[in-house]
C-alpha cells in the first residue's frame, strides 16, 4: 500500500506499507523521530501524542487535532500533514513558547510524559480541536507518574495562543493529492467494495482496532479506511434532531450534542481523553458492541435509529435492536453503518445521562446510565431507560420503564422502578465493580435523576448503601 504525507512540510512517500503498520513505530523507528514516546501502545497515556493536520471542510484552512500514533495505523494519514515534537524547535534550538512554559513551571522530573504534554498543550495554543476546552480537559489523555499535574496545568494555564501561518502547507496539501487510489471516497464506492469484500474489517478511527494489533497481535487481514469518507462525516443538525454520519468523530461531534443535551455533551466530555475522541468515531463505538461503550446506552435512552446500508440498499432500525447478543450485532454481510438519527428532545421530556468510573478522566465505565422520561401534568407518560455495563450488551430495562410508564412522577415511583432493575439486569463481577455494586450504583443513577429534577446535585457515592 503507498502512503504519502507531510512532515515538517516536507513529503514523506512510502511503499509498500503494511496498512497496520503504526505511525508510531515509523516515527521511532524509521524516521528516528524518537521524540515521540512509547508509554502504552493502547491509547492511554499520551506520550505518543502528535498534530495530524488536513484541509477543513471548505479546503481554505488546516485544522489540527493531537492523537495517539500508537494507534494510528499509517495508511490513516495518507494526504495529511504531521507535526511532532521535533518539528517545534526553532531553527537555532530555542524553546517555543510552551516548552518555555513547562520548563519555568517545574512541569517535568524525568521527562519521558513531557514530549506528550507539550504537543497537546501546542495544539490548544494553535487552535486545534478541542482548544475551547479548559486545560485539565485538554490534558485529560495524558498521564504522568512522577511530576504531578499541578504544574504541567500551571504551564498550560501560562501558555500563551500561537498563531501558525499555514498557508503553504494548504497549498502542498491540496497539490499532494491522494496516494491511495483504491481508497472509498463515497458510500456507494464502500458499498460496493464490501460487496466484494465482505469480512473486510472497516478501520474508521482504530482505538478500537488499534488495540487488536497492538495488544492482541491481531492480524487484520483486509482492513477498509473509511475516516476520510466526506458523506460519512457530516453533521445535520435540524429542529426535529440530528443526523450524524458514522464517521464523525466524538471531538467533532461534541457541540451538537451538548445543544442536544447538556447531559449528553458531558458525556462525550468524559468519553476517554481528547487524543482519542479526535479519533474516535460514532459509527465505531456502536459497531464494536461493547457493552461498555458509552454512546449506545445515551443514544437508545434519547430514542435513537440506525441506518445500515450495503450494495443493496438501506435499512432503519431502532439503536437497541442492533445489539443482539454479546458483540453479536445485526449487521448483514457486506452491510456498514451509515449514520445515527438522534431525536431533540420535546419540552416535556426530562433527561438524566450519568457514566460512574474509577477514574474521572479518560476511564471506561462501571455503569452508564441514561434515562428520559416524558412527564405531564406529574404523570410519566414515556420511559426510556437504558444501560451500560449491566449485561452482555447495552440493553433498555423494560421492568424498571414499565414501573415508570403511566405513575406519578413520585420517589415512591422512582423505588418501585429501581427495583425493577432487579429483574432486568443480572450483571457481571469484573475489575470495575461487582455486580451487587453495579446493581445498587444503576438505582441509584435513577435516584440521582429524581434529586436533579427537583434542583439538587447529589454525589452518587452519598447515595451508595453498599458497605465497603
Ligand atoms: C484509551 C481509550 C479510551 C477509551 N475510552 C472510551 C470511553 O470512555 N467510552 C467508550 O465508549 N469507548 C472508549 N474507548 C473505545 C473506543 O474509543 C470507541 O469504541 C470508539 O468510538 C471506536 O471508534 P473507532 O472509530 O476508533 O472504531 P474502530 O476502532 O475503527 O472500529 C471499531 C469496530 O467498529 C467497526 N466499524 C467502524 N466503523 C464502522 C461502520 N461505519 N460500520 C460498520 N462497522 C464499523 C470496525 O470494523 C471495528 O469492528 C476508548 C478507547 C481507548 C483506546
Ligand atoms: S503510547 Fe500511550 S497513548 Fe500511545
Ligand atoms: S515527568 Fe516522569 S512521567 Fe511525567
Amino acid at each position: 500500500m503507498d502512503v504519502r504525507f507531510l512532515l515538517d512540510g516536507e513529503t514523506v512517500a512510502l511503499t509498500g506499507v503494511d496498512p497496520t503498520a503504526t505511525l508510531l513505530d515509523h516515527l521511532r523507528y524509521t524516521a528516528r523521530r524518537t521524540g515521540t514516546k512509547q508509554g502504552c501502545a493502547e491509547g492511554d497515556c499520551g506520550a505518543c501524542t502528535v498534530l495530524v493536520g488536513e484541509p477543513d471542510a471548505a479546503g481554505t484552512a488546516l485544522s489540527w487535532r493531537a492523537v495517539n500514533a500508537c494507534i494510528q495505523f499509517l495508511p490513516m494519514l495518507d494526504g495529511k500533514a504531521l507535526l511532532t515534537v521535533e518539528s517545534l524547535a526553532d531553527a537555532d534550538g530555542a524553546l517555543t513558547p510552551i516548552q518555555t512554559c513547562m520548563a519555568e513551571n517545574g512541569s517535568a522530573q524525568c521527562g519521558f510524559c513531557t514530549p506528550g504534554f507539550v504537543m497537546s498543550l501546542y495544539a490548544r495554543c494553535i487552535g486545534a480541536a478541542g482548544s475551547a476546552l479548559p486545560v485539565a480537559d485538554v490534558l485529560s489523555g495524558n498521564l504522568c507518574r512522577c511530576t504531578g499535574y499541578g504544574p504541567i496545568l500551571a504551564a498550560g494555564e501560562a501558555a500563551e495562543p500561537v498563531i501558525r501561518d499555514d498557508a503553504a502547507l494548504l497549498v502542498q496539501l491540496h497539490a499532494l493529492g491522494d496516494a491511495r487510489a483504491d481508497a472509498p471516497r463515497t458510500p456507494e464506492d464502500l458499498a460496493d467494495l464490501l460487496a466484494e469484500h465482505p469480512d473486510a474489517c472497516l478501520v474508521a478511527g482504530a482505538t478500537d482496532v488499534g488495540l487488536w494489533v497492538t495488544k492482541q497481535l491481531r492480524e487484520i487481514k483486509t482492513p477498509i479506511f473509511i475516516g476520510d469518507i466526506p458523506a460519512l462525516r457530516q453533521i445535520e443538525e435540524g429542529a426535529s434532531g440530528i443526523r450524524l454520519g458514522a464517521a464523525v468523530r466524538y471531538a467533532e461531534a461534541h457541540a451538537a450534542f451538548a445543544r442536544l443535551h447538556p447531559d449528553l455533551g458531558e458525556l462525550t466530555r468524559r468519553f476517554a481523553g481528547l487524543q482519542v475522541r479526535n479519533a474516535a468515531t460514532i459509527g465505531g463505538n456502536i459497531a464494536n458492541g461493547s457493552p461498555i461503550g458509552d454512546g449506545p446506552p445515551a443514544f437508545i435512552a434519547l430514542g435513537a435509529e440506525l441506518t445500515l446500508r450495503s450494495k443493496a440498499g438501506r435499512r432503519t432500525i431502532a439503536l437497541e435492536d442492533y445489539f443482539i447478543a454479546y458483540r453479536e450485532q445485526d449487521l448483514r454481510p457486506g452491510e456498514f453503518v451509515e449514520s445515527l438519527w438522534l431525536p431533540r428532545p420535546g419540552p416535556d421530556d426530562l433527561i438524566h445521562i450519568s457514566k460512574l468510573t474509577r477514574r474521572f478522566d479518560s476511564d471506561i465505565s462501571a455503569v452508564c446510565g441514561a434515562f428520559k422520561l416524558t412527564i405531564r401534568e406529574g404523570r410519566i407518560t414515556a420511559a426510556r431507560v437504558a444501560f451500560g455495563g449491566m449485561a452482555a450488551t447495552p440493553k433498555r430495562a423494560a421492568a424498571c420503564e414499565a414501573a415508570l410508564t403511566g405513575a406519578d412522577f413520585t420517589l415512591a415511583t422512582i423505588e418501585r422502578a429501581a427495583d425493577g432493575l432487579r429483574s432486568d439486569f443480572t450483571p457481571l463481577d469484573d475489575v470495575r465493580g461487582s455486580s451487587a455494586y453495579r446493581l445498587e450504583a444503576a438505582g441509584n443513577l435513577l435516584r440521582r435523576l429524581w434529586h436533579k429534577a427537583h434542583g439538587e446535585t447529589v454525589s452518587v457515592l452519598d447515595l451508595e448503601t453498599i458497605d465497603g
